[in-house]
């Protein structure tokens, strides 16, 4: 029995061990760094050097306020041995197929885009041992669509794992549970939550989920107030933090999230047609500013400049 290095809570070795996580932007690099914090073998798996090389540098920047919060400014020592630990846990290779040969639990966190999802899980299908755990951390393609590609026995051990950005601070997952769905899954799935500081919550495979089903609604009408000219970005973010105590205006917040994937979350329900069409209207802006690849804090300019 090992410890965890988030919770009180033990362990049990025949549990996940090893994780492989698929991704390695703003998701797939803070799934990387809360499971390594917590004692999990951890491979980071992406196309390129340069996206790994991204990936790791966004850990090595998040550990570091993670270590000083958890150990104290003045603790320098045992910051750098917690870091040190945590990052021996991690290895990284743009090989998906031979880094999930031998892994308990993959994690894929990469384009919001069914049909790149679909082909990735195939070719780990064939590749990962038959008992190892699928999960999506999608934030709004059905899981059931996604887990399609995979073999009828997979689909059991297949589920969506939904962190919330940023990682390493916001402490819910989502877990969904598909009809087909083994319990046993479903609790190794929210044991390991529960061992990287998380809490977890149970939905059911609609659009969505919980958070985003109400979440990406409200940001998607501040894109619309700007289509408008009702009122301007600026004003917008003030008004919901101060007026409606939110830790960031709905603007600055889909900076964060990235415009990209909010296009991609909003222009998907609208092609699945199984959300009010009302809620799901494109935006003008948003569509520009993605054109532009103005994609939000990851690419420098967004809503607004970060340069
Ligand atoms: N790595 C490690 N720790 C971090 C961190 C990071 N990248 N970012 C923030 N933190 C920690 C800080 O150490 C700090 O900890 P303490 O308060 O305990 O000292 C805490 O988080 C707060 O950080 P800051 O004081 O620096 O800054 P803040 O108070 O402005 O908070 C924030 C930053 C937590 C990001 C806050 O602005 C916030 O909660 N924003 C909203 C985030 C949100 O809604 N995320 C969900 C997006 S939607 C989504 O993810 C789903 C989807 O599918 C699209
Ligand atoms: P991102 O653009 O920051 O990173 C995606 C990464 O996936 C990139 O590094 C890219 O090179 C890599 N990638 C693309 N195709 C790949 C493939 N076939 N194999 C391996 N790597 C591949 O995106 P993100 O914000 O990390 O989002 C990733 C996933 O997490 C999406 O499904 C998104 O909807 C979801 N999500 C995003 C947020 C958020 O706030 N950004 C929150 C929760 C969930």
């Amino acid at each position: 029995i090992r410890k965890a290095g988030f919770s009180t809570s033990a362990r049990q070795l025949k549990d996940i061990n090893s994780v492989t996580v698929i991704g390695a932007g703003l998701m797939g690099s803070g799934i990387v760094q809360v499971a390594a914090q917590s004692n999990y073998k951890v491979t980071m798996v992406d196309t390129t050097d340069a996206a790994l090389k991204n990936g790791q540098s966004i850990i090595a920047k998040s550990i570091k306020r993670v270590a000083k919060k958890k150990f104290g400014e003045e603790n320098t020592a045992e910051q750098q041995a917690f870091i040190d630990k945590a990052l021996s846990n991690i290895t990284v290779t743009t090989d998906a197929p031979s880094a999930v040969g031998a892994t308990d639990l993959v994690v894929e966190a990469i384009v919001e885009n069914i049909d790149v999802k679909q082909a990735l899980f195939k070719a780990l299908d064939q590749a990962a041992p038959a008992d190892a755990i699928f999960a999506s951390n999608t934030s709004s393609l059905p899981i059931t669509a996604i887990a399609d590609a995979t073999s009828a026995e997979r689909q059991k051990r297949f589920a969506g794992l939904h962190f919330f950005n940023p990682v390493p601070a916001m402490k819910l997952v989502e877990i969904v549970r598909t009809e087909g769905l083994q319990d046993e899954v479903y609790d190794a799935l929210a044991t390991f939550a529960k061992n990287t500081g998380k809490t977890p919550v149970e939905c059911k495979d609609t659009p969505g989920f919980i958070v985003n089903r109400l979440l990406v609604p409200y940001m998607m009408e501040a894109f619309r107030i700007l289509d408008r000219g009702d009122a301007k970005a600026k004003d917008i973010d003030v008004a919901m933090k101060l007026g409606a105590g939110m830790p960031m205006g709905p603007l600055e917040l889909a900076d964060f999230v990235g415009l990209d994937t909010m296009k991609f979350i909003i222009d998907g329900w609208a092609k699945e047609g199984k959300i009010e069409e009302a809620l799901v209207t494109p935006s003008k802006t948003l569509n520009n500013l993605v054109e532009q690849g103005q994609l939000g804090r990851k690419s420098g300019k967004g809503v607004y400049d970060y340069s």
